[in-house]
């Protein structure tokens, strides 16, 4: 085995072809500090395809039969960090104040929530449970969830639903019981959301950065939590105008806690910190 092969070190030159590549197509920003992230990040993917250094990765990731590496390198270049409930406040809100709310308006409601930027699924999921904890107590009350996300692995993880056993401990026993599944492995300890709920979310690879997104569907509530904060402050304006277009008149739109829209021209008005509603 070649040892050196596994620790390619990553020149200012493919760092500056990688990280321009990367902001530019995919909004997430890549500053000189973020090289060795990069370069650990990456080798990974020379290991895997048994790739010596940084400039001949270069060359097949834009090569044609490099094509879908640009898919891999996205996995491993994004951040997904994401539990079940995190931040609860919005969550709270959702419950207690905006579902009575919608529903109350009319005697069938069909609810479509988004989650952009949706990670491995545990906010589209915990989306999912407080809503179907609604829909038991409200006949006529259904709901539909779109989750997208750029990583492909996020995705797949998100769609299988499996999870350590201990990512649920935060989630309250009852609901526990109700929405997974316990593995019989001792030694590893998995859970898997149960089928009629994983049915309620459809996971669906979308950029940010494309130009339109090619969704068929207007929402009632688009969740776009922490994915941004990776964006210069001009891609996060045009990605939450995009958004705002398949948001419903007096739809509801969730930024993450330490995000905000001050100074931005986005056709959205603040109803509590991180809480917006289309104008
Ligand atoms: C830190 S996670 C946040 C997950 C979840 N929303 C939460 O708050 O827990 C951010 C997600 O945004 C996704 N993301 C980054 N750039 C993206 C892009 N250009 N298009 C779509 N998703 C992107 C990442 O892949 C990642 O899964």
């Amino acid at each position: 085995m070649n040892i050196s092969m596994h620790l390619a070190s990553l020149s200012d030159k493919e760092f500056k072809i990688l990280s321009n590549y990367i902001q530019i197509n995919y909004g997430i920003k890549m500053p000189p500090q973020k090289k060795i992230v990069l370069q650990g990040r990456l080798q990974k993917r020379l290991k895997k395809l048994d790739i010596p250094d940084f400039k001949t990765y270069c060359d097949f990731v834009f090569s044609k039969e490099g094509g879908n590496e640009i898919i891999h390198m996205m996995d491993v270049v994004s951040t997904n960090k994401t539990d079940f409930y995190r931040e609860p406040t919005h969550f709270e809100f959702l419950e207690k104040e905006l579902l009575p709310m919608l529903n109350n308006n009319s005697s069938r409601t069909m609810l479509k929530i988004w989650s952009a930027g949706c990670s491995s699924g545990e906010e589209p999921y915990t989306l999912a449970i407080v809503l179907n904890e609604f829909k038991i107590k409200h006949p006529g009350f259904d709901f539909h969830i779109l989750a997208t996300d750029i990583s492909t692995q996020m995705l797949q993880n998100g769609a299988n639903g499996i999870y350590k056993e201990e990512r649920i401990d935060i989630v309250p026993l009852n609901l526990k019981k109700k929405y997974f599944l316990k593995s019989k492995d001792q030694n590893n300890p998995m859970v898997r959301v149960v089928k009629p709920l994983r049915d309620k979310v459809v996971f669906k690879r979308l950029n940010f950065m494309d130009s339109t997104y090619q969704i068929n569907d207007n929402f009632d509530i688009i969740f776009c939590r922490n994915a941004l904060i990776y964006f210069e402050r001009e891609n996060q304006e045009k990605v939450i105008n995009k958004l705002c277009q398949k948001l419903k008149p007096e739809g509801y739109f969730l930024l993450g806690h330490s995000e905000s829209i001050t100074n931005m021209k986005v056709p959205l008005n603040s109803i509590k910190p991180t809480i917006f509603k289309k104008k």
